[in-house]
């Protein structure tokens, strides 16, 4: 059966990738292949991930294709090209559009570090949503991955994992607990769900 065809978006370090990476080589991640990465940064860590483990990558930026809507046309571009039926953002911090989002219904999903919907939404992204976690005083957090709609971390939930905080953590130390005991678990186990299915709708069509 044909695996379902994924590109991961990426604008950093590529720690979620690289789970990615790795649960495609231990097994989570079976019914679904990496064949494609896209940064929306020329300098991402993430770029030299993807080079190690073999994997066709591209940069495009909003900058050099100049505006939005340019930015998402060269995105979809390539996502066409190279058919790909899932769009997994893992660390990709740009927003994108209704008209982009609308085009890959279900087709996208996207990890957040903090449990959906506490610290959430436009300009929560990074360490800031483990610095507000903070100030807020709570005391579980965690990590969501949801399927991306229009509304900024709005779209369904697929999978959540709870994380404690500790009374000496600093959003540094959070954010690292935050990725190794959530993040990449159910990064690479949610991609493997909804990477399940698609593979099943694709069989069923043909
Ligand atoms: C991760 O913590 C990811 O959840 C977060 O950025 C970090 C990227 O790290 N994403 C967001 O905040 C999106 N709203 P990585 O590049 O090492 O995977």
């Amino acid at each position: 059966m044909d695996k379902t065809r994924i590109a991961v978006l990426v604008s950093g370090g590529g720690t979620n990738l690289q789970a990615l990476i790795d649960a495609q080589k231990n097994g989570v991640l079976k019914s679904g292949e990496i064949v494609l990465v896209i940064s929306n940064n020329a300098i991402a860590y993430a770029l030299t991930r993807a080079a190690e483990a073999g994997i066709p990558a591209l940069t495009v930026t909003k900058k050099d294709c100049g505006g939005q809507e340019p930015f998402e046309d060269a995105l979809i571009a390539a996502l066409e090209e190279h058919r790909i039926d899932l769009i997994v953002l893992a660390g990709f911090m740009s927003i994108l559009s209704e008209r982009f989002t609308s085009r890959f219904e279900r087709r996208i999903i996207n990890v957040h570090p903090s449990l959906i919907p506490s610290f959430c939404g436009k300009g929560f992204y990074g360490l800031k949503v483990h610095e507000a976690a903070l100030a807020y005083g709570v005391k579980v957090t965690g990590a969501t991955v949801h399927f991306v709609n229009e509304i900024p971390d709005g779209g369904r939930i697929i999978l959540q994992k709870a994380v404690n905080i500790l009374p000496d953590d600093t959003p540094q130390s959070l954010q690292k607990r935050v990725m190794e005991r959530a993040e990449w678990v159910i990064l690479p186990e949610a991609a493997e769900l909804v990477s399940s299915q698609i593979q099943k709708e694709k069989e069923y069509r043909q």
